[in-house]
Order: structure tokens, then sequence, then C-alpha cells
């Protein structure tokens, strides 16, 4: 029996309040034994998982800070604007760049003076349901840490003093403050934040296979990826940190990667399990968002599979979800297949015409 009948008959089933057994009554035993999958002692039915996975229908927008067209157009011109950087050549498009979903591609990001920056550029991808950011967690919201980069020596080395007025004789970026912020032209730091994180809650991953399997098309993702889904539920306990549709807990954790940089640790020092804690990234677009964690030191998602299946080293601050997998070849392979599935043939990002 194909997955999307069986599907349908969960669905029948779940609206009427009735159990897993009750599919399996209905004469699918391959069903039952298609979706229970063990994870430690614990038999998860991916009948009450599914529904977990699926999209939003819509973009949350916090009250300080709804939605406007105005706002979106500024906050655009702004993220894809070089002048906001003193070089006049870094923008925050250079390292969150939407051809590379919206990274840089690079195991470290390259700042002012062609300077190294210590970790990662991560992607920017679905910000907007995002509940903490940066790699060790220290701003809770996109326009707390729109201005970091700006101002920060490391990346676009631009001081406010300096920037302000140089926005400000843009006489095409007045007119836009006036249109976004009730007809005033002032143009203040907390105005640009705003903007920008406006426009970048409108970064969002679209469709992907998976989203078209979790929605009812059995034959939107292979058998190979539908097993590699159940190892992520089970066996390989991916999902112990990376959950919900965008695939993060949004949490911080240690999986044992072995450099200097305690990420969270800097944040919580009393805390044992937050030394060399990281947030656990969306899985959204992975294959395209190479090379991979906070310090880029593995460049495939078959590097990173590896590094799971023998749980990078052992130290007291190693979370306890972290422990050697022993996945099969096959089963490593599937993984992977399902990791593909996650990705989106977004439409390309037009560039915007700069304000003059
Ligand atoms: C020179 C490269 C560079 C530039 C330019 C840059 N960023 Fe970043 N961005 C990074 C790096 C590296 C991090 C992670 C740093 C860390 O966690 O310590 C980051 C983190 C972020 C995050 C957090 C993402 C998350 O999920 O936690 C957001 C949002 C972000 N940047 C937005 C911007 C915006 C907006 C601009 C322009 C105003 C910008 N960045 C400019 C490199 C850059
Ligand atoms: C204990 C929590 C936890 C578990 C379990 C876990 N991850 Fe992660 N994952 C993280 C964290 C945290 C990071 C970032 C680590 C860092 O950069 O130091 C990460 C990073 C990743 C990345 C790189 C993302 C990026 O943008 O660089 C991929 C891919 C990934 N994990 C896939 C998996 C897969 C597949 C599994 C199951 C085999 C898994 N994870 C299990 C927490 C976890």
């Amino acid at each position: 029996m194909a997955i999307k009948t069986s599907l349908a008959a969960i669905a029948a089933v779940s609206l009427l309040g009735g159990s897993f057994a009750a599919v399996a009554f209905e004469g699918d035993v391959s069903l039952a034994q298609q979706l229970a999958v063990t994870r430690g002692d614990q038999t998860v039915v991916l009948e009450r998982v599914m529904p977990k996975y699926k999209r939003p229908d819509s973009i949350p927008f916090p009250e300080e800070n709804p939605y406007t067209e105005a706002k979106w157009d500024l906050g655009k011109a702004l993220y894809f604007d070089p002048r906001l950087s003193k070089s006049n050549i870094i923008s925050c498009a250079t390292c969150h760049n939407p051809s590379l979903a919206w990274g840089d591609g690079l195991a470290r990001g390259v700042g002012h003076g062609t300077n190294e920056l210590a970790r990662r550029s991560p992607t920017i991808l679905n910000g907007a349901w995002g509940e903490v950011f940066m790699w060790d967690g220290r701003f809770d919201t996109l326009e707390e840490q729109a201005m970091g980069p700006i101002t920060s020596e490391a990346e676009m080395a631009m001081s406010l003093d300096d920037l302000l007025p140089k926005l400000e004789k843009i006489t095409e970026y007045r007119d836009m403050f006036a249109a976004a912020f009730d007809g005033s032209t002032e143009i203040t730091a907390e105005k640009i934040a705003i903007a920008i994180a406006t426009y970048e809650r409108t970064v969002v991953s679209g469709e992907a296979p998976f989203d078209r399997w979790i929605n009812g098309d059995d034959r939107a993702i292979s058998a190979a990826a539908k097993r590699g889904f159940e190892l992520f539920n089970g066996k390989a306990n991916c999902v112990a940190c990376h959950s919900s549709w965008r695939f993060t807990d949004d949490s911080f954790h240690d999986i044992g990667l072995n450099d200097g940089d305690i990420g969270r640790g800097a944040q919580l020092p009393k805390i044992e399990k937050m030394q060399h804690a990281f947030k656990t990234p969306g899985l959204r677009n992975i294959d395209r968002r190479g090379p991979y964690m906070h310090n880029g030191s593995l460049s495939t998602l078959a590097e990173v599979i590896e590094h799971y299946d023998r749980a990078g080293i052992v130290r007291p601050s190693r979370s306890d979800e972290i422990y050697p997998l022993n996945l099969t070849a096959q089963e490593k392979r599937d993984l992977e297949e399902f990791l593909g599935t996650l990705t989106s043939d977004d439409a390309p990002v037009t560039f915007v015409q700069l304000p003059r």
C-alpha cells in the first residue's frame, strides 16, 4: 500500500481521536512496521512525529516591529548596500549571500581589511522564527543583532558618527526613511536596525520535496530519503536537537568538535554543559551551506555524518545526546539522502538599485 493512502488513513483516524493501533487494525501491518522506529529504548511512531515538521503558513513579525512595505524596501536596500561599511565594499550580503543559501561558502567569514573572523558566517534563512541569535546566542532579536556587524571593527568597521551623516547625504535614503518612519527624514541606528530586521524576516526557505512529502505526496522523496528520515528520528537521534520544521531547538550543545572556542560558555561560565556549546543550526537548504559548523571544520554532509557516527571527542561538556551511532554505510547514505530533501528551489533574489 502506498504511504499516501496510509497517510490519509492516519489523518482520518487522528481526526476521530483514534490511536495508532486503529490504523494497524485496518489491515496495514507493513505501515505499522514502517512507522514505528526505535530511538534509544523508546519506540517513536512517525505518525505522531510527522505533523511536527509541518511548515507554518505565515511569517511572525513582532508587535514592536510589524511588517510594512516601506520598511521592507528600506531594509532590503540597506542589507545590500556596501556603503554601510567603511571600505564601501562590504554589505550584509557579502557574508550572507542569497546565492550561497544566505551564507558565504567559507569556513570563516572575511571582514574589513580581509580580516578572517573567528567563526563561520551562518545562514540568515528563517531568522523570523529564531529565538536567539549568533553561534553563542548573545543577541535575543534581529533588531539587536543588526547594528553589530556594521560597527564591528572586524566586520564592516563603520562608526555611527560616520554612518549616519553618510546616509543623510543620500537623498533617496532620506525619502525612504521618511516613507518607513512617519514622514521623519531623521536617520538613526535604531531605524536602520528595524528596517534591516524587517527585510531579514522575509528571508524564508521555500517549499522543499520534504514538505511535499509531509503534506501527503508519497512520491516527493525517495525510499532512501524516507529511511533517512526514520534514522533521523530514531537510531541516529538527530531530532534530539534538530527538531521542528526548521530542524533546530534554538538551544546550545557541545557536539564534540575539537577546538578552543567555548561558545555559549563565555556567557554561562559556570554551567558545564554550556562549555563548547553552540546554537543548533536549522537544516533547511543544508546541502548548499557547506562548509559546516561554527568553525567550518567539516566540508561535506558525509563528513558531518561521520562526525556524529563517531561522536567527536569525549569531554564533560559534551551533550549526553551525542554517542557513537554505529551506522552502516547504507544508513549513512540514507541520512544524507534525507538531508538533501530539505532544499528548496527558491526564486532568485533581485538585487536592488541602490539609493542615490
Ligand atoms: C564579514 C562577514 C559578515 C558581515 C559583513 C555580516 N555578517 Fe552577519 N554574521 C557573520 C558571522 C561570522 C556571524 C556569526 C558570529 C558569531 O556567532 O560569533 C554572523 C551572524 C549573523 C546573524 C545571526 C544568525 C543566527 O542564526 O544566529 C545574523 C542575523 C546576521 N549575522 C545578520 C547580518 C546583517 C544584518 C549584516 C549587515 C548589517 C551582517 N550580518 C553582516 C558574518 C558577517
Ligand atoms: C546534541 C544535539 C545535537 C544532535 C544530537 C545532533 N546535532 Fe547536528 N548540530 C548541533 C549543534 C549544536 C550544531 C552546531 C555545532 C557547532 O558548530 O559547534 C550542529 C550542526 C549540524 C550541522 C551543520 C549545520 C551548519 O549550518 O553548519 C549539520 C548538517 C547537522 N548538525 C546534522 C545533524 C545530523 C544529521 C544529526 C544526527 C546524526 C545531528 N546533527 C545530531 C546539535 C546536534
